[in-house]
């Protein structure tokens, strides 16, 4: 038999064990363990613009609301006597072997809570061999944050998110670029075709991007260049000394030095780019032929963000993607949209395991995590905690936030009766009404 005091088995009981032994030294652990606190911490340390853009939502905040309702809305039905000394949190995506169903989701303009705030999120992420989804706002192009994750841990898992630009050579380019960098899949974002109504940010007329924040995949873009390149000649008129090495020249040093970048905003060059960005970032037209042809473009399984409707999640499997993450963006698109647990719910029986699906908006804790496993994800992505680990206490506060989730999730798989995630069903849950 364990003894429970000296041995711990399974990363639940080790992240306790370390935190405790941590304490008897009078330490407190980097980043708060429950999400209330770590949220009140981060805020103190943010300034205003950024606290506006990463905790901030749509509208009057009902689909934020709503996310933490719907979970609350299950409660878990813990069984005993069912020998859980051995426990595995393993999953399998995408042909890699995780080490938890859990990933970090794709944020955008991570600046604001940290300069090359993705390289720090890379880090950490590499460090528990959980995935990150480099998101297509980075603050960091992705060839730097791929780098810094092979640093740490050769062949960290990877993905791209994709924005579907108006320009498809764009979307072609980065494609390429995520599939060199070694990306395992693409998660095309379908939700943010504009930007949804952002109080917070609108209130103090704030929008990172307009200040050249979070526009690194664009200004790291071949591509990209050479539209900003035709669009700065066509302003200035035809002038041989403004050559296309020139434009990636300036557009280096504003990726480099973004308080350059501000300051320069009104020559032709950065402030071109940062338009050129405005204009052609989204495809508000994009529909279901653009993700029918996706497959003609890019090598990599597509997973589809932002589905929340059983009829989307079958065409989704109709027009051949590998897997959907059911996603409400954090509540930041549409307020008074569905609960993403909710969306779940009426997606998992649909898919019936014909594809891969995710979860994201609103997942906080472990015990968050073994409800959407239980509802039929197959695993679920973190994004403001890991944000807000971030601004706390760095890389350690980013890794240390997703950790704890992850000893959370562990602790309740075996305290409610079960030794593997597979094992988890609906079973375990029962509706609040
Ligand atoms: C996001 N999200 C997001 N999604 C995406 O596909 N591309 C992006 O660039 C961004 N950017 C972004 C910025 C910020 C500040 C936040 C908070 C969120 C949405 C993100 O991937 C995820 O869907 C939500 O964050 C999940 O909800 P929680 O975990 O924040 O509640």
């Amino acid at each position: 038999m364990t003894d429970e005091t000296t041995a711990p088995t399974g990363v639940g009981r080790a992240r306790q064990n370390e935190i405790y032994t941590e304490g008897i030294h009078g330490r407190r652990p980097r980043v708060p363990t429950d999400h209330a606190e770590l949220e009140r911490r981060a805020q103190r340390v943010m300034s205003k613009r950024a606290w506006a853009y990463i905790a901030g939502g749509a509208g009057e905040g009902a689909t934020m609301t709503g996310n933490r309702a719907a979970l609350d809305r299950w409660a878990i039905v813990p069984r005993v006597l069912r020998d859980v000394s051995s426990r595995s949190l393993q999953t399998e995506l995408f042909g890699r072997t995780l080490p938890a169903p859990v990933l970090f989701s794709p944020v955008g303009a991570g600046a604001l809570a940290a300069r090359e705030a993705d390289v720090h999120i890379g880090h950490a992420a590499a460090e528990l061999g959980v995935p990150y989804i480099f998101s297509n706002q980075g603050s960091a192009p992705m060839e730097r944050v791929a780098a810094e994750m092979d640093r740490v841990r050769p062949g960290a898992p990877r993905w791209f998110q994709l924005y579907w630009s108006t320009d498809d050579d764009l979307v072609d380019s980065l494609l390429a670029r995520a599939e060199k960098m070694g990306a395992d899949a693409v998660a095309v974002t379908l939700d943010t075709t504009m930007l949804g109504w952002r109080p917070q940010d609108l209130n103090i007329g704030s929008l990172p991007f307009a200040r050249g924040e979070g526009i690194d995949q664009y200004t790291s873009d071949p591509r990209f260049t050479e539209i900003v390149a035709d669009r700065v000649r066509a302003a200035v008129g035809e002038r041989p000394e403004i050559s296309l090495g020139a434009i990636k020249t300036l557009l280096s040093i504003a990726r480099n030095s973004p308080g350059r970048l501000l300051k320069n905003l009104t020559a032709p060059e950065p402030r071109t780019a940062v338009q050129t960005f405005l204009d052609i970032y989204s495809r508000p037209s994009l529909n279901w032929d653009d993700i029918a042809g996706l497959r003609d473009r890019t090598s990599l399984p597509i997973v589809l963000k932002g589905v929340l409707h059983p009829d989307d999640a079958r065409r989704a499997i109709d027009v051949g993607v590998d897997g959907i993450i059911v996603s409400n963006h954090g509540g930041r698109q549409v307020d008074g949209a569905i609960g993403s647990i909710d969306a779940l719910a009426a997606i998992a029986p649909v898919v019936d395991g014909r594809m891969r699906v995710l979860v994201d908006s609103g997942i906080h804790t472990g015990a968050d995590v073994f409800k959407a496993l239980a509802l039929g994800a197959d695993a679920a992505c973190i994004g403001r905690p890991h944000m807000y680990g971030l601004a706390l206490a760095g890389a350690d506060g980013a890794r240390d936030v997703v950790a704890n989730i992850i000893a959370e999730l562990d602790l309740t798989l075996g305290l409610s009766g079960h030794t593997s995630v597979a094992d988890i069903t609906r079973e375990a849950l029962q509706q609040i009404s």
